[in-house]
Formats: C-alpha cells, structure tokens, sequence
C-alpha cells in the first residue's frame, strides 16, 4: 500500500481557521437560528475591490476573448509588465531589480513553498506567536521533529514575542539557519523599528542564516519612520527574501496575487559550494508553478495606479479608524490591547486566568463575536485573542454595543 508523508501525522489535527470555522457552525448549528454573528476573525477584506481594478479585469478579459491579443500560458516568474510595475513602486530605491521580483498567487504558499530549497539539516526559528502557516510548513516539510505535551514541536526554535519585546522576535542567543517573521506581525500587530531590523540583520549575517521577511501588512504602517522593506536595511541583500501580498493591501484575498523578492546576491551552501538561491527559486517556480492568470496580473498592475491608489488608501483608513474605535472601547471596558496602529489587528489580552480557547467561547456564545484564539498562534499566543478590523463600520459598531452589554451583563468578566 502507498505510505503518507509520516510528518503529516505530526500537524495538529486542524488549520487554525478552518477549525475555527468548524467550532462555530456547531455552535450555530444548536443555537437559536435568529441570531447574528459578527466576524472579526480571519483577517479577510470586506470592501470591494477598487473600480480602476475592476476596469482593468473587464478590459483584460475583453483582450483574451479577441483572437489577436490572446494569452496563453505566461512567463512563471510574472509578466514583465508587472513586475516593473512592483519594482517602480516599491523597490526602486532599494538596489535591487525587476527580475529580482516573483510574481504568485499568494505570500501563504510562498512562505511554505521556500522551504523546499533549503536542506533538511536547517534549523528554522519562528516568532511565536506567528502566522500558523510557517510552523504547520515546517512540520510538513519534516524539519520540526514531534511536538511535546504543550503542542510546541521540539525542532524548531520558538522566538517569543512578549509584552517585554512589544510583542516583537529578538534574535536568539543560539544559532538557527532559517528564521520566519513578519512585520507588521500577525497576529500581534506591532512592527519593527529600523534598528531591531538592524539587529535582525546582523544576527543573520553572523550566523549565516536567511531570513524570511514577511510584509503582508506593511501598507497599514502609520508610523513613517517605521522601515516597510527589509531591504531598506543595509546588508539584507545577503541575508533576506522578502515576501509581499496585494491580498491585504489591495483587497486581493479573493483574486489571489502576492510576490517573492530574491536579491541575486542571496547565496546558501550546497556541500562546499555556494548556490544563488535567486537562480533555485527560479528553477523551483518553473518546475512546480504555472504562472498567475493575465487577467490578474493586470488587476494588479492596476492597483499600483495612481486612481486606485486612491481608493486603496481610503479603504486602509476606514479599517484603521475602525480598529481605533475598537481599541478604545475595548480599553475602556479595562481590557489591556495592544497593536492597532500599524496594523488592523488588535492582541487583546483575556480576562483573569481565562485561557484563549475559553474566551473565544464565550465571546462566540454571549455575543456571538467572532475572534482568534492566540493559542491558534502558537504557544506564546495563550492568554490573548486577536480581534481583525478588517470589518465594515457597521460591523465594528455592532461588536462595540455587544462588548459593552456584555459587561453590563456579567461584569464579573474582569480584566
Ligand atoms: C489571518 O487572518 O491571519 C490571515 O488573513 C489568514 C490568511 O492570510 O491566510
């Protein structure tokens, strides 16, 4: 009989929204059907996406339904229209080229796909909590070793974000060859100034290690002096592939466009021998990936366009303000919030001794709220919820007058 990939048998049985969506149909599924849910849980858009985007599809499709502009298949790497778009926009300054951008359907399969370059041997450090996609990879890759009583796995080094570090990973003492982080970081929703980056940069240079660079969020900095590149930091070339997503930055979650950022000076080991990592993402990408569609390509350009831009930042905005009026309503019930401000996710802290799955309970059954349990984020992630703004200013309306008749309710609920 054929075997599975034994690693498999090391996940936890669910990914964490999907089980999140489990828990709550079984809740709805018992409970009065009258009854309306609110969703501040997967950090997933609810604006459309903007008219010169939608343009920009019509058009594109228009192009592919007329015999002398069809597209078939399409460069793996990107058209080069796009990435020259990208680079115009965002990494012109940084010394690094077009050709130097790869063009995918989404950051959450690029980050797991990396590793497939890299040796098994690598130890690979993840900020914790973080984004459930770099630890379930790593254990499917077979790189995590199992996972003890606390469901932490015993081969990869948990960098904790605590309230010491704003939330934030700080280089180990100990050596690692492939670290994950993001930044704004989901799910704290804080970021790194320059010189934590700064130090993230050496630790990497020293140890000769890569860093993953996640910026999925990093339209939503407010904070200027906040870096939104990692290749802003000098010396990242040799150290970092950076990862980006229109997903959050222009509503893409459903239209699927994200890109992978290689300098061609990113070199790793192959026995004695130095390997240009650029040139195996490359080869990698063109066994196992088929390009993104034209039509999305072109989508994508169109949201760099000055027109879209101006949608994109107002939509940006309104999910900010809303993450505002949350914060404070949910300080002033006295519960202790962080992040919000770089970022449309709130790490709220859950009332005394309750623990991350029980608080999601119960603000699923009192008031039909949905949240993430931080536990879902990792180990460190215990004793927080994260609440996504990424909601409409009803929706945040709604789950404020919720919050507050729950504590009128039981304000026993303490924080
Ligand atoms: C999240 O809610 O953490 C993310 O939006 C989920 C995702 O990007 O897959």
């Amino acid at each position: 009989m054929a075997k599975i990939n034994s690693h498999f048998s090391k996940l936890c049985s669910n990914y964490l929204f999907p089980e999140i969506q489990k828990r709550v149909a079984s809740f709805k599924e018992a409970a009065d059907p009258s009854l309306s849910f609110l969703n501040l849980g997967i950090g997933d858009v609810s604006k459309p996406i903007a008219p010169p985007i939608a343009e920009a599809i019509a058009v594109a499709a228009e192009k592919m339904s007329q015999k002398e502009s069809i597209r078939g298949y399409g460069p793996e790497n990107g058209y080069a229209f796009l990435r020259q778009a990208i680079f115009e926009d965002t990494y012109s300054n940084l010394d690094l080229s077009a050709d130097e951008i790869f063009i995918s359907d989404g950051s959450k399969c690029d980050t797991a796909n990396i590793l497939d370059i890299f040796s098994q041997d690598n130890v690979v450090a993840i900020a914790d909590p973080s984004y459930p996609v770099y630890v379930d990879s790593t254990v499917m890759s077979g790189r995590s070793g199992h996972a003890n009583q606390q469901g932490q796995y015993e081969g990869i080094v948990y960098l904790p974000c605590t309230k010491e570090s704003n939330f934030l990973a700080l280089p180990p003492s100990r050596h690692c060859d492939l670290i994950y982080l993001c930044s704004p970081n989901n799910p704290t929703g804080t970021a790194f100034s320059r010189k934590q980056l700064e130090s993230w940069v050496s630790y990497a240079h020293e140890h000769q290690a890569i860093i993953f660079f996640d910026t999925a969020y990093r339209s939503f900095i407010t904070d200027q002096t906040l870096p939104k590149s990692i290749f802003e930091i000098p010396g990242a070339h040799e150290v970092a592939i950076e990862f980006h997503s229109f997903s959050k930055s222009a509503g893409f979650t459903g239209l699927r466009c994200a890109y992978t950022v290689i300098s061609k000076r990113l070199m790793a080991l192959d026995s004695q021998k130095k390997q240009s990592i650029w040139k195996l993402w490359k080869r990698r990408q063109s066994s196992k990936f088929g390009g993104l569609s034209y039509i999305t390509q072109c989508a994508a350009k169109a949201s760099l366009s000055k027109k879209a831009r101006q949608y994109i930042k107002e939509d940006i905005q309104n999910y900010m303000q809303g993450c505002q009026r949350l914060k404070k309503a949910l300080e002033d019930l006295n519960y202790t919030c962080y992040g919000g401000i770089n970022a449309p996710y709130l790490w709220c802290e859950t009332p005394q001794d309750m623990s991350s799955w029980d608080f999601f309970d119960l603000l699923l059954q009192r008031v039909q709220l949905i949240t993430v349990p931080g536990r879902g984020f990792g180990p460190a992630g215990e004793g927080y919820v994260r609440l996504s703004a990424f909601a409409t200013e009803k929706t945040i309306d709604e789950a404020i007058s919720r919050l507050m008749q729950l504590h009128v309710v039981s304000p026993s609920i303490c924080c």
